[in-house]
């Protein structure tokens, strides 16, 4: 079309039309406004805020990563899953969700808690509404238990008034005071608010050793008698777990009536891991550090890796845990 000057002409007046028709004062206002708006929108894109744009489940996203992220832990990718997705997408859960890994060292606890969380939070372990506790980092003396019960109980209050969707992790759970575990106890359970607060959408994570040799005996009994480690069963390993867990005296954790008033909803373990594993955590190492994977040194890596019990050596005695460090002389 071709552009006239009457046409011209007419925009302009149209559009001095426009523009007197806001007074100034209306301007400004509107102009304001959109300013507002669009600080806001900046404000929320920048700054995490305790929205859907920052928080969200990824229920693919989750089974993606623990198929092809989490090696050799088919009990416990599958627990996690459907309690996971099973909490999420509830919209009106009754109690917040308790989980408590267990399991031999190296064997993915903490890796597994950072899947979750990167499939909820868009920062992942880095959002500030994820909080990790490790027990002899965060309370290690016994002295101060007073205050880090208050602390803690603060803590915990302050941030789900904050954010309802908030995930708190204890690592070393079996070497926390049973005190302190007492004092998280009345948010894990069934309450519709604690002094104004509801609880019923946070997320708790407990990480521990607790059972993992009794896991291992289970591993190992498959092993021996030359059954598919993919057999073992959550109720092969659940005796395992009730019976080192559950009857363990000594364990500070299970001195305090968590168990018996069922406030963890899955109790999940992870198996101990072989050479196949160890080699497969090798070549997602190289992968991850950008490096096209080298079989000849990751098998030897592998194969320098002590393994347990000592005669038929079939478990990796640290997992997959020095890989990433270890790796580097072998590359
Ligand atoms: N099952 C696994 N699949 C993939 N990678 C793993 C697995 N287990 C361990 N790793 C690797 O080893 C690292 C250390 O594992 P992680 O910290 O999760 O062990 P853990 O079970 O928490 O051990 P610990 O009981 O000693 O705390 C992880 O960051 C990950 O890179
Ligand atoms: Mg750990």
């Amino acid at each position: 079309m071709k552009t006239t000057a009457s046409s011209v002409l007419h925009f302009m007046l149209i559009t001095s039309v426009i523009v007197h028709a806001f007074e100034p004062i209306t301007t400004t206002i509107v102009a304001g406004a959109g300013m507002a708006a669009l600080g806001n929108h900046l404000y929320n894109y920048i700054f995490e805020t305790c929205n859907q744009h920052w928080i969200g489940f990824n229920a693919t996203g989750l089974e993606v990563d623990l198929q092809s992220k989490l090696i050799g832990q088919h009990v416990a990718s599958r627990v996690i899953l459907k309690a996971v997705t099973g909490f999420m997408n509830n919209e009106d859960p009754k109690k917040p969700l308790v989980l408590s890994l267990h399991g031999w060292t190296g064997t993915g606890k903490n890796f597994v808690s950072q899947l979750i969380a990167k499939n909820i939070y868009q920062r992942g372990m880095t959002s500030g509404f994820v909080h990790l506790f490790t027990a002899t980092a965060h309370f290690p003396h016994e002295v101060d238990l007073d205050s880090y019960k208050s602390q803690l109980q603060q803590w915990i209050k302050g941030n789900v008034s904050a954010c309802p969707r908030s995930m708190f992790i204890f690592d070393e759970m079996d070497k926390m005071h049973p005190g302190l575990i007492d004092s998280i106890k009345p948010y894990l359970d069934f309450y519709e608010t604690l002094d104004g607060v509801s609880y019923r959408k946070a997320i708790f994570i407990f990480l521990s050793n607790a059972g993992g040799e009794n896991i291992v005996q289970v591993a190992l009994d498959f092993w021996k008698a030359g059954r598919d480690r993919e057999e073992i069963e959550l109720k092969h390993l659940e005796t395992a777990l009730s019976l080192s867990v559950f009857n363990n005296k000594n364990s500070g954790f299970w001195h305090t009536s968590l168990i018996d008033k069922n406030m963890v909803d899955f109790f999940v373990p992870f198996l101990p891991l072989e050479y196949k594993h160890v080699v497969q955590c090798g070549r997602a190492e190289m992968i991850s550090k950008g490096l096209e994977p080298n079989e000849e040194a990751v098998e030897q890596m592998a194969h320098d890796m002590n393994y347990f019990p000592r005669n038929e050596r079939v478990f990796s005695m640290q997992g997959c845990k020095v890989i990433s460090s270890r790796l580097d002389f072998y590359i």
